[in-house]
């Protein structure tokens, strides 16, 4: 299968994101029994859409979307759906939905027509057509719903404040359950080798008593991946781990430990433990990653929350999303996460290759103000907002 889009214009403020249109056309190929055949997918502006619009079907002014079947030809080559992005995102906002969902509602369109529908041939064909649109869309809908980002809470902080005082409050195990109540979806904590924050008790009580999914962040050390072993968390992710830093810094360099980690990996298979690997947003390391059988990535979102002016964070935001996409085309698992707050968080969960936000600081810190349960709530309105956007 080969789908290709072009995009021959540009909304001001709009960022149109060409791999995702590439991801839904491929889907809608393959649902239609059309996997092995070309499609081309062209956004121009009005200007250009009503000119074809005269030249081939005498009709005056814009129009959403144009289809050009290669009729006869004798490969597997569909033909060119055009749309024009500017009267799509028109639309988009009489509807209320995001361009994103406009524009695979008029390549969905379009396919069908390519695919030798024609509402133009009556009544009868109108409705069947109609009819045939709006199941693509939902079940397309239905299956990125899986992919909607969900929210994982890192309570580590709420350990450290315990042990500042060396007493038993705040507990991390109440605090997880408090999230899990105000709708996490899981909970992270790091098994530190000098137990800085999370300890022992806390692993085996929260083991017992988490609801949703337990992810163990650890770095590959022997000892931690016997406690790992022995206590059975739903997932694991790896991370370098120093002793003289604050909190986890850079990514893993899976690509220049490909042994040691793969090792770790077969161990925790062999358990039946899936494996993270927190990396930087790098193609090396996606691709080191996928090669050693990690079944997630976590891409490290640090850089871009860091960033100190808006080409930069633009500049990491392009890194992550290319990643994440080059990582879930491969087959990896995505999630993200590290020193995402309530103002970063939204265009990291907007991105539809990621699975799961793993967040701690931010949420922890606002507690402090409105409470844990608002502050978790607060949090997952913004990931559920943002997976609305694209
Ligand atoms: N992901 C990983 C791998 C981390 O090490 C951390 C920090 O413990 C986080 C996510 C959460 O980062 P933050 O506390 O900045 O939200």
């Amino acid at each position: 299968m080969s789908v290709q889009c072009t995009i021959n214009c540009e909304l001001p403020a709009v960022y149109i994101n060409k791999r995702l249109l590439l991801r839904r056309a491929a889907w809608l190929l393959r649902k239609n029994g059309v996997a092995d055949h070309s499609l081309s997918i062209l956004l121009i502006n009005d200007d250009e859409i009503s000119w074809l619009n005269q030249h081939y079907r005498n009709k005056q002014g814009p129009t959403n979307v144009l289809s050009f079947p290669l009729e006869d030809y004798p490969f597997k080559e569909l033909g060119d759906i055009v749309i024009s992005a500017e009267t799509a995102y028109v639309e988009a906002q009489k509807l209320n939905i995001s361009l994103h969902d406009r524009l695979t509602w008029l390549i969905t369109h379009g396919l069908l027509h390519l695919l030798g529908h024609d509402h133009e041939q009556g009544e009868k064909e109108a409705l069947a057509m109609w009819d045939l649109e709006q199941k693509l869309i939902s079940q397309l809908q239905q299956s990125r719903s899986i992919q909607m980002a969900q929210l994982a809470i890192n309570v580590d902080h709420v350990a450290t404040v315990r042990n500042a005082r060396g007493i038993t409050e705040p507990d991390p195990v109440a605090a997880a359950s408090i999230c899990e109540l105000a709708g996490a979806a899981g909970i992270v904590v790091h098994l530190r080798e000098d137990r800085r924050h999370i300890n022992d008790r806390d692993v085996r009580l929260l083991r017992e008593t988490i609801k949703t999914r337990m992810n163990l962040e650890m770095g590959a050390n022997k000892k931690i991946i016997e406690i790992a072993l022995g206590l059975k968390p739903d997932m694991v992710t790896l991370v370098p781990e120093k002793r003289e830093e604050l909190t986890t810094e850079g990514g893993l360099d899976v690509a220049g430990q490909k042994k040691k980690l793969a090792k770790t990996i077969a161990k925790m298979r062999k358990a039946g433990i899936p494996v993270s690997l927190f990396i930087d947003p790098e193609e090396k390391q996606v691709r080191a990653s996928y090669d050693i059988g990690a079944t997630y990535v976590e891409l490290h979102t640090g850089r871009y929350c860091d960033a100190t002016s808006e080409s930069e964070r633009e500049k990491e935001y392009k890194f992550i999303a290319e990643s994440a996409d080059e990582a879930y085309e491969m087959g990896l698992r995505v999630n993200a996460g590290h020193g995402l707050d309530y103002q970063t968080t939204s265009r990291i969960a907007a991105l539809d290759t990621i699975e799961e936000l793993s967040i701690g600081h931010a949420i922890i810190a606002r507690a402090i103000y409105v409470g844990l349960d608002q502050a978790v709530r607060e949090m997952k309105k913004i990931v559920h907002d943002a997976s609305m956007i694209v």
